[in-house]
C-alpha cells in the first residue's frame, strides 16, 4: 500500500486529535447524568479537536487553506491546496454518549479531492484514501458492496437539523424509500456513513442538508473503493449542494431515480 507524505500527515493530525476527543468523550459521559448536561463542554471539545488538527496540519503543510466547519475558511498562501475538516462528525451521538462520531479530513488540490481520512477515536477505525491509490479500513482494503438489488439493500440516510427546515420532505422522501429497500439506517454521522459505504457495510447512502466538511473525505473513500458518488441530480456538485448519494453503481443508479 503506497502512502503519500500527506496522508502520513493527516493521519498523525487526525490520531492527535482524536486522543483529545477520546478524553472528552470520557467526560461527556459523566456529564450525561448531571443536571446542567454536557451540552457547552461538547461545544468545547468540538473547538478543541478543530485547533489540534489546524495546528498541526499547518505546521507540517504551511500556506494550504482551510474550510473548517468551526472556524469556516482560511485562506492560505498556496491557493492550490485546501484541507475540509469536520473535526466532529456526529456531535448528536457524542453529546449523549453514543460511541459512533469521527473526525473528517480531505485535502483538495487544485479543486479536486485528492485524499480523505475518517476515523473514530473510540472504535479506533481508521478509514483512508487518496486518488488513484484505493480505500483502507481496519482490515485492509475497502471495496464496496456488490449487492444488486435495492429491495435487499440496507441504505444509510440521516435527518437534516431541525432548523434547517429541511427536515419535513426529507422524511417523505425516505418514507417513501423504506418500501423499496431491505431497510434503512441512521447512524448520525455522515462520515462515517460514507465509510461505511466504502467498506461495504452498507449498500448506499443518501442524505441532504449537509456541509462540505461532511462529505469531502467520505467522497474519496467511496471512489477508492470502487463505488459511485453524486449529488441529486447526477451531477459531482455534492460540495456545492449539500447533498449526495453514493453506493456501488446498481445501487446509486437506483437510488438516484427514487429521488
Ligand atoms: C451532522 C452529522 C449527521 C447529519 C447532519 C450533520 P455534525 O454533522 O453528519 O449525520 O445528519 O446533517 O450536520 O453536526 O455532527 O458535525
Ligand atoms: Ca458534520
Ligand atoms: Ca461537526
Amino acid at each position: 500500500m503506497a502512502q503519500s507524505p500527506a496522508m502520513n500527515v493527516m493521519r498523525a493530525a487526525v490520531e492527535k486529535a482524536g486522543r483529545a476527543l477520546r478524553r472528552d468523550f470520557g467526560e461527556v459521559e459523566n456529564l450525561q447524568v448531571s443536571k446542567k448536561g454536557p451540552g457547552d463542554f461538547v461545544s468545547q471539545a468540538d473547538l478543541k479537536a478543530e485547533k489540534i488538527l489546524f495546528e498541526e496540519l499547518s505546521e507540517a503543510r504551511p500556506g494550504y487553506g482551510f474550510l473548517m466547519e468551526e472556524r469556516g475558511v482560511i485562506e492560505g498562501a498556496d491557493a492550490t491546496h485546501r484541507w475540509i475538516i469536520d473535526p466532529l462528525d456526529g456531535t448528536t451521538n457524542f453529546l449523549h454518549g453514543i460511541p459512533h462520531f469521527a473526525i473528517s479530513v480531505a485535502l483538495e488540490r487544485e479543486g479536486t479531492l485528492v485524499a480523505g481520512v475518517i476515523y473514530n477515536p473510540i472504535t479506533d477505525e481508521l478509514f483512508f484514501a487518496e486518488r488513484g491509490q484505493g480505500a483502507y479500513g481496519p482490515s485492509g482494503r475497502l471495496r464496496v458492496a456488490a449487492r444488486d438489488r435495492l429491495s435487499e439493500a440496507i441504505i444509510s440516510s440521516g435527518m437534516p437539523y431541525k432548523e434547517s427546515g429541511k427536515r419535513p420532505e426529507w422524511q417523505d422522501k425516505i418514507i417513501a424509500l423504506s418500501n423499496d429497500v431491505g431497510d434503512i439506517r441512521t447512524f448520525g454521522s455522515a462520515a462515517l456513513d460514507l465509510a461505511f459505504v466504502a467498506a461495504g457495510r452498507v449498500d448506499g447512502y443518501l442524505e441532504t442538508g449537509l456541509g462540505a466538511w461532511d462529505l469531502a473525505a467520505g467522497i474519496v473513500l467511496v471512489r477508492e473503493a470502487g463505488g459511485l458518488v453524486s449529488d441529486h441530480t447526477n451531477r459531482q456538485r455534492m460540495l456545492d449542494e449539500g447533498n449526495i448519494v453514493a453506493g456501488n453503481e446498481t445501487v446509486h443508479g437506483d437510488l438516484l431515480k427514487k429521488l
